[in-house]
C-alpha cells in the first residue's frame, strides 16, 4: 500500500469499501470473491488496499481485541506493535512518573503512542521514518480522538529539549524481534544506549533475549510477559528506573512484579538447592529471564533442584501470579525403556512432557514411547543435582 492508496482509504468511499470487505470476510466469503465484487466500485489497487486492510483488522483482533476494527494497519506495523496490555503497563509507569510532553521516536503504527497518550494525557509527538507507517499512526490517534502529532522524520535527530520523557522501540532487521543481536537494530544499539543515558528520561523496548551485561549502568531492565508469553524487555533510563532488574507478569487477574530487591540470593550468596519436595514450581519466563528465580523460591520457602536450572521445589505451591506449580506425584525411571514400562503400567495414554536442562525433544520422545491407555498425565524431565530425573506431576 502506498501513501496515496492509504489517503484514499481514509476517505468516506475508502472507509465504506473497507467496511464492506470486512463484512464479506466475516460472512466467510473468500478474498478473490470479495475482490471481484469490489472491483465494480473502485480501481484494482484501491480494492487490494481495502481488502488488505480488512484482513489485517481481522488478524489484529488477536492483539488489539475489538479496538482493531477502529484502527489502521500495515503488515509490518501490526507485527511490530506493542500489545495493548504491555503498552498500557509501560504507559502507566510513565504516568506515575508524571509526563507532560512525550516523544516516541520510532512510533510505528502507534501501539505505544496511543497507550501513552491515553494513560498520561501528555502532549505526545510520534516520529517514524516510513511515510505510510507514520500516516497509519496519525490515522490511529485520530480514530481514538487523541491529540497527538505524528511526523515523518528520523526520530534520532529530534530535538528532545521540549520533552520530559522519550521512548524508542527500534525495528529489528531479523523481523522476529525475539532474539537479541546488537547489530540488528534500526536505529542502532548505540543510539538506544545514548538515549537511555542522555539528559531526557527515556525508555526503550528491546528484544527479551537481551543479555544482562549489555544493560548500561543505572538502567533498569524489566522483562514483561503477558498471559504466560514473554513479550519484551523494557530498559528504563536512570531517571525512570526503580530497580536494577524487574520481572513483570501481566495476567488475567492483573499485574505481579518482582525485582532484584526481592531476591535474597543475588550474586553473592549461593542459591539454596536440595532434593525434589512436594511441589515443583516453574517461574514465569519473565522471572527466569530477569534472573529472579531465587526470588520466587524465597516467596514460597523453596529451593532450586539444580543450581543452573529454573525449577524451584517447595513444601507448598509457588506464588500463583508469578509461577506455575505442580504437585509431585512420584519419581519415575529416567531411562527410556523403563520409563515406557512405568507409563504403560499406569495406563497413561495422553502425556504432556515438560523439560528443562535435558536434551530431549518432547514430541519425538512421546512418539517413541508409543503410549496407550485412558489416563492423562504430566511428566517433567529435568536434572536434579546434575542427574537426569523424570517426575510425574499434577498441575495445581
Ligand atoms: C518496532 S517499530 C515500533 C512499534 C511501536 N512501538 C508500536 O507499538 O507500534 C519500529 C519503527 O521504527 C521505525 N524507524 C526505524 N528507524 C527509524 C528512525 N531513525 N527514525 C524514526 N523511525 C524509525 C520503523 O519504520 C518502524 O516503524
Amino acid at each position: 500500500m502506498d501513501a496515496d492508496a492509504f489517503r484514499w482509504l481514509l476517505t468516506d468511499e475508502g472507509t465504506r469499501l473497507v467496511a464492506e470487505a470486512a463484512a464479506a470476510l466475516e460472512d466467510g466469503a473468500n478474498e478473490l470473491t470479495v475482490q471481484a465484487r469490489l472491483r465494480r466500485r473502485a480501481d484494482g489497487d484501491l480494492v487490494t488496499a481495502a481488502l488488505t486492510q480488512a484482513s489485517l483488522r481481522r488478524r489484529a483482533r488477536a492483539k488489539f481485541g475489538e479496538a482493531a476494527d477502529l484502527l489502521w494497519f500495515t503488515p509490518a506495523g501490526l507485527e511490530q506493535a506493542t500489545r495493548p496490555a504491555v503498552a498500557a503497563h509501560r504507559a502507566r509507569r510513565l504516568a506515575a512518573y508524571g509526563v507532560d510532553a512525550f516523544a516516541d521516536l520510532t512510533c510505528g503504527i502507534g501501539g505505544d503512542l496511543m497507550a501513552v497518550a491515553t494513560a498520561t494525557g501528555a502532549t505526545c509527538v510520534g516520529t517514524d521514518l516510513d511515510p505510510v507507517t507514520a500516516a497509519v499512526a496519525r490515522a490511529n490517534v485520530a480514530s481514538l480522538g487523541l491529540p497527538v502529532a505524528v511526523d515523518v522524520r528520523d526520530g534520532t535527530t529530534l530535538d528532545l529539549a521540549p520533552f520530559d520523557a522519550a521512548m524508542i522501540d527500534p525495528a529489528r532487521r531479523d523481523g522476529t524481534g525475539r532474539t537479541f543481536r546488537a547489530d540488528a537494530w534500526e536505529p542502532s544499539w548505540d543510539v538506544v544506549t545514548g538515549l537511555l543515558t542522555g539528559p531526557v528520561p527515556a525508555v526503550a523496548k528491546v528484544a527479551p533475549g537481551l543479555p544482562h551485561d549489555l544493560v548500561p549502568e543505572g538502567v533498569e531492565a524489566e522483562w514483561v510477559s503477558d498471559r504466560g508469553h514473554l513479550k519484551e524487555a523494557a530498559l528504563w533510563g536512570p531517571a525512570l528506573a526503580t530497580a536494577s532488574r524487574r520481572a513483570t507478569v501481566l495476567g488475567a487477574t492483573g499485574l505481579a512484579t518482582l525485582t532484584d530487591e526481592d531476591d535474597p540470593v543475588g550474586d553473592r550468596v549461593p542459591a539454596p538447592t536440595g532434593a525434589v519436595g512436594d511441589y515443583l514450581v516453574e517461574p514465569d519466563d519473565a522471572v527466569v529471564r530477569a534472573g529472579l528465580v531465587t526470588a520466587v523460591a524465597a516467596r514460597c520457602d523453596g529451593w532450586l533442584v539444580d543450581p543452573h536450572l529454573a525449577y524451584v521445589s517447595a513444601h507448598a505451591p509457588g506464588p500463583a501470579a508469578l509461577s506455575r506449580s505442580y504437585r509431585v506425584l512420584e519419581e519415575l525411571p529416567y531411562r527410556e525403556k523403563q520409563l515406557r514400562a512405568a507409563l504403560r503400567f499406569r495406563r497413561i495414554g495422553a502425556l504432556t512432557i515438560k523439560k528443562r536442562g535435558v536434551d530431549v525433544v518432547p514430541a519425538q520422545l512421546r512418539k517413541r514411547l508409543d503410549l496407550s491407555g485412558d489416563v492423562t498425565a504430566t511428566l517433567v524431565l529435568t536434572r536434579v543435582a546434575g542427574a537426569g530425573t523424570a517426575l510425574l506431576v499434577e498441575p495445581v
